[in-house]
């Protein structure tokens, strides 16, 4: 779903990124570029940057940066799609045949329908919740579970009567038709009989919202003992549980230093009721990658705080992976005596919550404490078994962390630390840990945890290749093409090559589906940090030629490991990988 390159170069040249950003911020001139304070995290000194030349913007303080869409998508926090919507929108722009064909047309007011459905359903359970007579059980439920006229209004939660039809009458009442309920999950058709009822029936009602408001679904517990506790609308052309967080959508507009991940809708209500605002629920099932991209767009740093339970752990050992996968700082809330977050703040209250957070573990911590529930540490045998593990563990870590972890695995054991120490060196070391990327030349970064460090390699040469003529006549003469192995970052290269200084970043990218869109605009990003493109150019590719001829090597050696090798040929290859082994020193 690629944009047509003449249709952008108009999106982009009507939407200068000078007056988009200044609908946001009041931009002062200082030198070729303007300032702010940055939009996008707080701060009292400009550090936010608009270059109207290069019609990029770049943040020295929380290295946000890109194009005028980046800046959308990030302020707005919205998709690549979606940003470049809004930005067609403000300038009067339809959009292109291409994206806007019939069948999309059509499938996009459909969504809407279904959307407006769930939102005249949200309103009438809602009205039936607050009914004195009807809702009667219903308030009485809510107030025993702390509910109050407020958080019933904050979360618009509702009362589905104990009626077959009730909704159904009403919405077909307003024009909606069978099918179109059905598939919004609001009524349930029994193929059998070929009759279509309620779904949801003398229920407490949650409506689930997505970020920009729209409501999306519903949950539904019951008020008594009865099974299934919830029912929950399932895949509908506009909801999936897989790609929403529920309570995120009040943040909208925030700026958030942390989320909290829970499970339930109630540990949502509950801790905001108690004053803790920023959880938001996966609502009982594993977390998505799509939820962990989510996250990532609100913010750097996640708490999981799942149920004390068994399952609650299981899936916080899961959840962890996943959004370190993305690159989001993790840490775990462990909540005491198997009770959930919304029991917890219930008795301890804020107070007794912020302090669980702060003692929150850091992803290895807990993975430590995890791998101990594996032992039994009051045996001897257990203790040095868990003790062995755990230093493969740590010896994977940074040199910087390992100390802290020996301390905690020797806390644990009564080993000495360095007996520890010296198990870890001998084990070698469960996992590689990648962090050889500092690049001289004055380009130094955050790695993001996770990201092939060959990636950010890559893309800093073409970050100087763009920042300097000069630099990209070094990496053509020096054949740079042939070693860059991202597929992404080797187009971007030789687009480059080819259009010379008519090379347009912004428009470049944007022609590029999204997955490659978001994996090219990550070059743009550091667009101020680099400041000796030259030397920078030179140290990148030395870097990948060195790579380049280790993946060489690693394959040769691979050969001798071949069972019907010869003496001869093995000699050759030792011969071979020598040499090779000399030539890159
Ligand atoms: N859940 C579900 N169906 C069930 C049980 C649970 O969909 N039969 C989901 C719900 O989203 C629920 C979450 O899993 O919010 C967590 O389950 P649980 O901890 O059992 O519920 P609570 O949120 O704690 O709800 P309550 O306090 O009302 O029991
Ligand atoms: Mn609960």
């Amino acid at each position: 779903m690629a944009f047509p390159s003449a249709w952008l170069d108009e999106l982009l040249h009507k939407n200068d990124i000078v007056s988009v950003v200044s609908e946001y911020v009041e931009l002062k001139p200082k030198g070729r570029k303007l300032w702010a304070c940055c939009p996008l995290h707080g701060e009292k000194t400009p550090s936010f940057s608009v270059s109207p030349d290069k019609q990029l913007f770049y943040c020295f303080g929380c290295h946000a940066g890109g194009t005028v869409i980046q800046f959308v998508m990030d302020m707005e926090r919205l998709t690549f799609y979606e940003a470049v919507q809004m930005l067609a929108n403000r300038a009067n722009m339809e959009l292109p045949n291409e994206i806007n064909d019939r069948e999309m047309q059509r499938q996009r007011a459909y969504k809407k329908r279904l959307i407006e459905a769930n939102t005249e359903a949200a309103r009438y359970y809602s009205g039936c919740f607050l009914n004195p007579a009807i809702g009667k059980d219903a308030q009485g439920y809510a107030a025993r579970r702390g509910l109050n006229a407020e958080i019933v209004t904050r979360f618009g939660i509702g009362y589905a009567p104990d009626t077959w039809d009730s909704l159904l009458k009403l919405l077909k009442g307003k024009g909606y038709s069978e099918k179109e309920l059905v598939d919004a999950g609001l009524l349930v058709h029994n193929a059998e009989r070929n009759t279509v009822y309620d779904a949801f029936r003398g229920r407490l009602i949650f409506p689930i919202l997505g970020v920009n408001g729209q409501v999306l679904g519903f949950g539904a517990r019951v008020m008594g003992d009865e099974k299934p506790k919830y029912i929950n609308t399932g895949d509908t052309p506009v909801y999936n549980k897989r790609n929403n967080l529920y309570g995120l959508y009040l943040h909208k507009n925030e700026k958030l230093d942390d989320l909290i991940m829970v499970e339930g809708y109630m540990d949502v209500i509950g801790l905001y009721k108690a004053g803790v605002k920023n959880a938001v629920a996966s609502l009982g099932t594993a977390l998505t990658q799509q939820q962990a991209r989510l996250l990532k767009r609100y913010v750097e740093k996640v708490y999981i705080c799942y149920d004390g339970d068994a399952a609650g752990q299981n899936a916080t050992v899961r959840g962890l992976d996943i959004l370190k996968a993305e690159g989001l700082e993790v840490r775990v809330i462990t909540i005491p005596d198997g009770l959930d977050p919304d029991e917890y703040v219930q008795v301890y209250g804020k107070e007794g919550f912020d302090r669980l957070k702060e003692n929150a573990l850091s992803l290895n911590a807990f993975k430590l404490e995890a791998m101990a529930k594996g032992y039994d540490l009051n045996d001897e045998n257990g203790r040095e078994r868990y003790a062995k593990t755990a230093c493969a563990f740590v010896a994977g870590l940074q040199p910087i962390e390992q100390e802290r972890y020996y301390r905690l695995i020797a806390k644990k054991t009564g080993y000495a630390l360095e007996a520890l120490e010296a198990q870890g060196v001998r084990s070698g070391g469960l996992q590689m840990t990648e962090d050889r990327t500092p690049i001289r030349g004055g380009f130094r970064r955050r790695i993001e945890t996770g990201e092939d460090p060959r990636d950010v390699t890559e893309r800093t040469l073409i970050l100087a290749c763009l920042h300097d003529k000069l630099a990209l006549s070094r990496a053509i003469a020096e054949n740079a093409a042939e070693l860059i192995k991202n597929d992404t970052y080797r187009a971007m290269f030789l687009a480059m090559c080819e259009q010379g200084s008519a090379f347009s970043a912004a428009k470049y990218i944007g022609e590029l589906d999204e997955k490659q869109a978001e994996t090219a605009s990550a070059v743009l990003k550091e667009e101020d940090a680099m400041e000796n493109a030259i030397e920078t150019t030179a140290d990148c590719i030395r870097r990948m030629r060195r790579e380049s001829a280790e993946d060489e090597i690693a394959a040769l050696r691979a050969k001798l490991n071949k069972p019907d090798l010869t003496a001869e040929e093995r000699n050759a290859v030792l011969k071979e990988i020598t040499e090779r082994i000399r030539a890159n020193k």
